[in-house]
C-alpha cells in the first residue's frame, strides 16, 4: 500500500517558491515607496528617490507577472497531487478554496497595477524599455485603479496570513502536507 504522501513537481516547487519570494518584496517595497515624499515635497536641493523604487516596482511587477502566467499556465495542464484520506473533507475544501483566491489575486494584483500606471502621467518602463501608453492619463480611472490595487494587496496579506498558518499547522502536526512542497 502506498503510504508516502504525494509532492508537487519540481517546476510547481520552484515557481512556488521564486513567485511567493517576489510577492513578498513587492510587498513590502509598495509600502515602503508610498511613503516616500514626492519632489515637490522637498527643500530645494534634495533629489527625491521615490520614482526610482516605483520604476523597480513596476518592472518587477511586470516580471513576476510572466512568471504567474507561465505558473497558471503550467497548473491548468499540470494537476495538484491529490491529499492524503487522513486530510478531512472539509479542510481540502478551504485548502482548495485559498489556492484558487491566491492564484486569482496573483493575476489580478499585476494588472491593476499596470492599469493604474498607464492611467497617471508618469511613464510605465520595463527595466528602462519605455512601453507604449494603452490609454490617456486620467486622474479618476487612476484613482479607482489605484483603490483597487490597495485592496487587493490587503487581500492578498490576508490571503498569505491563512496560507501560512495552515503550512505552519501541518509541519507541526508532522503529517507531510508541507513537504509537499518544499525544495529538498
Ligand atoms: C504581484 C505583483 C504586485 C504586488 C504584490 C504589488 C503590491 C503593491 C503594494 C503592497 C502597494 C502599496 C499599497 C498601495 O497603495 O496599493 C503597491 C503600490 C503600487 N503599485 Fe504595486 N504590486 C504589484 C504589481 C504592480 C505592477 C505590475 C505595477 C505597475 C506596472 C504596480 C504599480 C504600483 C503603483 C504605481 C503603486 C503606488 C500606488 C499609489 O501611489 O497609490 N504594482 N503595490
Ligand atoms: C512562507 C510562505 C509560504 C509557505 C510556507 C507555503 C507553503 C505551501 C505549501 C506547503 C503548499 C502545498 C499545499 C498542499 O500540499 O496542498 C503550498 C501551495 C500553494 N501556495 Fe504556498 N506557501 C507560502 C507562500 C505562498 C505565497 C506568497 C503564495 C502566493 C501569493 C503562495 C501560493 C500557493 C498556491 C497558489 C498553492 C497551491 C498550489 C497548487 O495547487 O497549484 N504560497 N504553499
Amino acid at each position: 500500500m502506498e503510504n508516502s504522501v504525494k509532492r508537487y513537481n519540481r517546476v510547481q516547487i520552484i515557481l512556488h517558491w521564486l513567485i511567493a519570494a517576489i510577492i513578498f518584496g513587492m510587498i513590502a517595497l509598495g509600502l515602503f515607496m508610498i511613503e516616500l515624499p514626492k519632489q515637490s515635497e522637498l527643500p530645494p536641493g534634495e533629489e527625491s528617490v521615490r520614482a526610482f523604487y516605483f520604476l523597480l516596482h513596476k518592472s518587477m511587477g511586470i516580471t513576476v507577472a510572466m512568471l504567474i502566467v507561465l505558473r497558471v499556465l503550467w497548473r491548468l495542464t499540470h494537476k495538484a497531487p491529490v491529499l492524503p484520506d487522513t486530510i478531512s473533507k472539509w479542510q481540502q475544501k478551504a485548502a482548495g478554496a485559498v489556492h484558487i483566491l491566491l492564484y486569482a489575486v496573483m493575476v489580478a494584483m499585476p494588472l491593476s497595477g499596470y492599469a493604474q500606471s498607464m492611467f497617471s502621467k508618469y511613464h510605465t518602463k520595463f527595466w528602462g524599455i519605455e512601453l507604449p501608453r494603452l490609454a490617456e492619463a486620467d486622474t479618476e480611472m487612476r484613482e479607482l485603479f489605484s483603490q483597487v490595487h490597495e485592496c487587493l494587496a490587503f487581500l492578498l496579506i490576508g490571503l498569505i496570513v491563512v496560507h501560512l498558518a495552515a503550512a505552519i499547522k501541518h509541519r507541526i502536526a508532522g503529517n507531510g502536507i508541507s513537504e509537499r512542497m518544499s525544495l529538498k
